[in-house]
């Protein structure tokens, strides 16, 4: 039966272990810790990794230290190893720190047809990154080029991810509104601004884009 750790006295948001204290749940994500066990039969609960990962990574601070994994793994009752081997297979986890927006940008096939190299060095160009996962001086902004992010139809696409979770997708883009949206980020605009926000049609969870 799995077990989920509780630090009643640790936000989302905050790292314990700057706060020097073991890395545990706090409650309220302890709660979905339980509500997302209980999506799976008992003994298939390590089916529950994806999820508890994703929560992970919102709950302390938009990335996944080996603290946080092994956390994961103590609530699954799984060796690290299984945990890192998932956590660094999917792009959608950082395993290093990340700025406040996480600008990913899918270079893929239907995105490369259709004009991704030009979105690449318009996010490069705002925000003066490389797209390997830098992160830029002021903490504002993460770049990082990805495979197919499942939203091929609307092409070319770009994904920006909050570190406390909340993810936008920008579909149908060319340079200049690339500029546009970042130019907008910057300057401390809401990042759902010019995006399609229907949680349905990009679930990490649960799959792709809808179209
Ligand atoms: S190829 Fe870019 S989203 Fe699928």
């Amino acid at each position: 039966m799995p077990t989920i750790r509780i630090n009643a006295s640790v936000s989302s948001g905050q790292t314990p272990r700057a706060l020097g204290l073991g890395l545990q749940w706090s409650k309220k994500a302890a709660a979905s810790v339980k509500e997302i066990l209980g999506r799976y039969p008992v003994e298939r609960s390590r089916s529950a990794v994806i999820p508890l990962l994703w929560l992970a990574q919102r709950e302390f601070g938009g990335w996944l230290s080996v603290d946080a994994m092994q956390l994961v793994a103590d609530t699954l009752e799984l060796p690290y190893i299984r945990v890192y081997e998932v956590a660094s297979f999917y792009t959608m986890f950082n395993l290093k720190p990340v700025g406040k927006f996480h600008v990913q940008v899918c270079t893929n096939c239907s995105c490369m047809i259709r004009g991704s190299d030009a979105i690449v060095a318009a996010v490069k160009d705002v925000t003066g990154i490389e797209a390997s996962g830098e992160n830029s001086a002021d903490g504002m902004f993460t770049f990082t080029e990805v495979e197919c992010l499942g939203a091929c139809v609307a092409a070319p696409m770009m994904q920006v991810t909050l570190a406390d979770g909340p993810l936008h997708y920008y579909t149908h883009l060319d340079a200049g509104k690339v500029r546009e949206i970042l130019g907008h980020l910057k300057k401390g605009g809401e990042a759902a601004t010019f995006a399609d926000t229907s949680p349905a049609k990009h679930d990490p969870i649960c799959g792709g884009y809808g179209g």
